[in-house]
Formats: structure tokens, C-alpha cells, sequence
């Protein structure tokens, strides 16, 4: 990730100066279309392309919006729509899918009063579905952020989503 300074929680447009930044950093006018955008997403305040951000991305790598809304829309770890401050991602793929994938996701679903791409109203989580999160060998597994977490059970699942809670909370009493 680009070293770039972010102001976290807020839901401001990151600037074309920011954006600049970032297609410099990754070769200019011919940087890749995909690590732009995910680079940008990134940076953003709440991890979503803005369609502010759209708009600059197209206009600094002269390609047209529908070519960045296509390619923003074909990948899953895209998101055009706000998130919340902790991102859920629930494995879907076959091996997660046997080792009990359902039940950790309607535990997840449960908790937090959510379906797969949603965000809690306290803007705390988003959780979304991905494909493979490469941890295969700890099925059922999530991630959460950059973390993954594998062998859950339904219990298990929960105690990880109160953990996130209470970080979150530290310091509030
Ligand atoms: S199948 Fe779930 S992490 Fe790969």
C-alpha cells in the first residue's frame, strides 16, 4: 500500500491531488487501471470509489468512466458504495463452503443484523463475499481487514467480531 496520509472516518472526497499522487507513484498516464483503483480505494477514507474519484482516475489516465465504472464493477474487492471502518469478507469458495461456511456467515449476519453487503448502521462493519481468501487450509475462514481468521466455529466467529467492538470502544468508559 502507498504511503499516503488518510484522514480515517471521515466521509470527505479524496482530493485530485491525492489521486495524482498515487497514478505517479504507479507510472503515470500508463499505470494499471486495476492497481490504480485499488490503490485509490485504499486511500480513501471509507474504501470505496467515490464517483468524484471515478471521475479523476478517468480524466488523469485519459480513458473513458465507463471503462473505469466496468472494471471497478467486475472485481468484488471494489467497492463503489461507502464501507464501514472494518471490512468482513466471507469466504465462498468450495472448501469454505464445506467446512461450514453457512453457518459462520448467518452467525455473522446474526450479530451484527446484516446481510453480505451491508454496512451496520453504526458504520462499524461491512461485510461482503469474496472467492478465496488463499487460506484454503483453515476452512470455514474470514477476513477482517488484513487479518484472516480460520477454523471458525459460530462461537468462535463472534468473539472475533467483539474484538473489533472493543478495540473500537478503548477508551470510550
Ligand atoms: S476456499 Fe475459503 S479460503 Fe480458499
Amino acid at each position: 500500500m502507498l504511503a499516503m496520509p488518510i484522514m480515517m472516518g471521515m466521509d470527505i472526497f479524496m482530493g485530485t491531488a491525492e489521486i495524482r499522487f498515487i497514478i505517479k507513484q504507479l507510472g503515470g498516464r500508463n499505470a494499471p487501471l486495476l492497481q490504480v483503483l485499488l490503490a485509490v480505494q485504499d486511500a480513501a477514507p471509507q474504501r470505496y470509489l467515490s464517483e468524484e474519484a471515478v471521475n479523476e482516475i478517468a480524466r488523469l489516465l485519459e480513458i473513458s468512466r465507463c471503462r473505469v465504472y466496468s472494471t471497478a464493477s467486475f472485481y468484488s474487492e471494489i467497492s463503489l458504495e461507502p464501507r464501514g471502518i472494518h471490512l468482513i469478507r466471507v469466504c465462498t469458495n468450495a472448501p469454505c463452503e464445506n467446512a461450514g461456511k453457512q453457518e459462520i456467515q448467518e452467525a455473522i449476519e446474526r450479530e451484527l443484523g446484516i446481510t453480505v453487503g451491508q454496512t451496520t448502521t453504526d458504520g462499524l462493519f461491512t461485510l461482503e463475499s469474496v472467492n478465496c481468501l488463499g487460506a484454503c487450509f483453515m476452512s470455514p475462514a474470514i477476513k477482517v481487514d488484513d487479518t484472516l481468521y480460520g477454523n471458525l466455529t459460530t462461537e468462535s466467529v463472534v468473539s472475533v467480531l467483539d474484538s473489533f467492538r472493543k478495540e473500537q470502544c478503548h477508551g470510550c468508559k
